[in-house]
């Protein structure tokens, strides 16, 4: 997926399938849709469940388990999942015993509603409620439905040492915060993820440290809004905290520079950043130490003040470039992306020349492009109209997706004629003889094998490129 410098609807979504362990000689299929944040839970359901002596398998008709988890965000991700549901169906025509489960942000959107719509599925869980996982198994092992929806106030499984799942034992995400607090009118994931909590900082450094003495060189600390990470030593951010609370708390800025200062060859990256939140202090940190990378992702949403305001994100148009501009001061290599929500509730065809205006501006490295999809019980679907015809949505989309090939394109010849340092994470698809890997921009590099391999550091000077990958030889 991260090949992709402009990355389309069309690329979202796309599953990951992994193998995964089962109870007593039983076999798990465990299927992942949607965010980082699904993949990295996955992770977790994995290590709940091996730790009940449990066997894998890539093929769901061996399955005794199937597992999907959901996402919620548009409905072309949950028409994905149903029409999964109904293959899945296939393999409990033959294996009567089978136990489908839906978890993640449909099951929790859905509930036990879930279990009239889909009559063949048999557990229903939600993003909080994991730890439960094996009890809800026996539960439908003896024929019954078992749904766990509850959101926690406290739950990160800071504790749970997660399996690394279709990994490439070079990267991996560690999650620092759950939920979200901010209520876009757009967007589900307050109701499906619950509140925003953070993790124990402790847990988090352990966690990465754990990972570089296993080999892996680079760790993406994860959350809705990483810049309203605070631990002020509970789970839950306390609404008030006191000035003494504070003084001893842990902000995003200090928890980056904790990780950062486990090894110089651990890279570290962030996702995603929330341009109302974000300090200068975190780009001073990440300026100050060469293994944070240089990228900031950044979601805009809309280039128009009015509808960001009725989107609820809290920033205009001139906040949002303020940000960007404080990006390129302290951080003048940074490499940034967005995500663009095209087609929102009442946007005229000037609020739209305004989003192009803005990417003309910012002339971002890559970014995530959607077209406006009503979600049920968010601040938009009760109070607005979602109006924008969907042919104009989709031309809306069309324009932004090709402006942004341009400055992909436009970025990448930036990069040729350079030396790249790029840690290498496997083979190129296109030839055995080549590696690929990524720049601290994030952008993928490829060159030839030569005696490299996969974990290490390799400095590439940057000869040519496509529309977004890098192409050059070892120096
Ligand atoms: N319709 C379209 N895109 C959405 N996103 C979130 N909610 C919606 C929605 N209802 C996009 C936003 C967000 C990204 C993860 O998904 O751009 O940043
Ligand atoms: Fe991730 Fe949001 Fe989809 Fe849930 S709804 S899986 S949080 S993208």
């Amino acid at each position: 997926m991260h090949e992709n410098k402009v990355i389309d609807e069309s690329k979202q979504g796309e599953a990951l399938m992994i193998e995964s362990t089962v109870k007593g000689g039983k076999k798990l299929f465990l299927e992942s849709y949607g965010c980082a944040m699904n993949f990295s839970d996955s992770e977790i359901v994995a290590s709940i469940l091996k730790d009940k002596g449990f066997s894998t398998t890539q093929d769901f008709f061996e399955a005794d388990v199937i597992f999907v988890n959901t996402c919620a965000i548009r409905e072309g991700a949950e028409q994905r999942v149903r029409k999964r549901l109904t293959e899945y169906r296939k393999a409990k025509k033959t294996n009567p015993d089978l136990i489908i489960g839906v978890l993640g942000c449909m099951a929790e959107r859905l509930k036990s509603q879930f279990l009239e719509e889909e009559k063949l599925v048999d557990i229903v869980v939600g993003p909080d409620a994991y730890r439960s996982l094996p009890e809800l198994i026996e539960i439908a092992e003896t024929g019954q439905k078992a749904v766990n929806v509850l959101l926690s106030k406290e739950e990160t499984y800071a504790d749970i040492a997660p399996v690394r799942l279709g990994s490439n034992g070079v990267t991996a995400f560690i999650s620092i915060t759950r939920g979200c607090d901010n209520m876009c009118a757009f967007c589900v994931v307050p109701f499906t993820r619950g509140r925003e909590r953070s993790r124990d900082p402790e847990t988090i450094v352990n966690e990465a440290k754990e990972l570089f003495e296993q080999g892996y060189r680079e760790v993406t600390l994860l959350g809705q809004n990483v810049d309203s990470y605070l631990w002020t030593g509970g789970g839950l951010k306390k609404e008030n905290p006191s000035t003494e609370e504070l003084q001893n708390a842990t902000t995003f800025a200090q928890l980056l520079e904790k990780v950062a200062l486990i090894h110089p060859d651990l890279r570290v990256r962030f996702s995603t950043s929330h341009p109302k939140d974000m300090l200068d202090e975190v780009l001073y940190t990440i300026a100050k130490y060469d293994n944070i990378c240089s990228y900031v992702h950044l979601p805009v949403q809309s280039g128009n003040s009015r509808i960001l305001e009725m989107m609820n994100r809290g920033y205009t148009r001139e906040w949002y470039l303020n940000r960007i501009a404080a990006i390129r001061r302290i951080i003048p290599d940074a490499g940034i992306s967005m995500d663009i929500i095209t087609g929102f509730c009442s946007e005229t065809e000037k609020e739209h020349q305004d989003t192009l205006s803005l990417m003309e501006d910012v002339k971002y490295d890559f970014g995530y492009m959607f077209s406006y999809s009503e979600r049920p019980k968010t601040l938009a679907e009760r109070k607005y109209k979602d109006d924008v015809p969907s042919e104009v949505k989709s031309r809306r989309l069309q324009e932004i997706v090709d402006l942004q090939v341009k400055h992909s394109a436009f970025r990448t010849k930036q990069g040729v004629g350079k030396v790249h340092r790029v840690l290498v994470e496997g083979t190129s698809k296109k030839s055995k003889e080549e590696l690929f890997g990524r720049n601290s921009q994030n952008t993928v590099v490829v060159f030839p094998k030569e005696n490299y391999k996969k974990g290490d550091y390799v400095n590439v000077m940057v000869e040519s490129c496509t529309g977004g990958t890098l192409i050059g030889k070892a120096v």
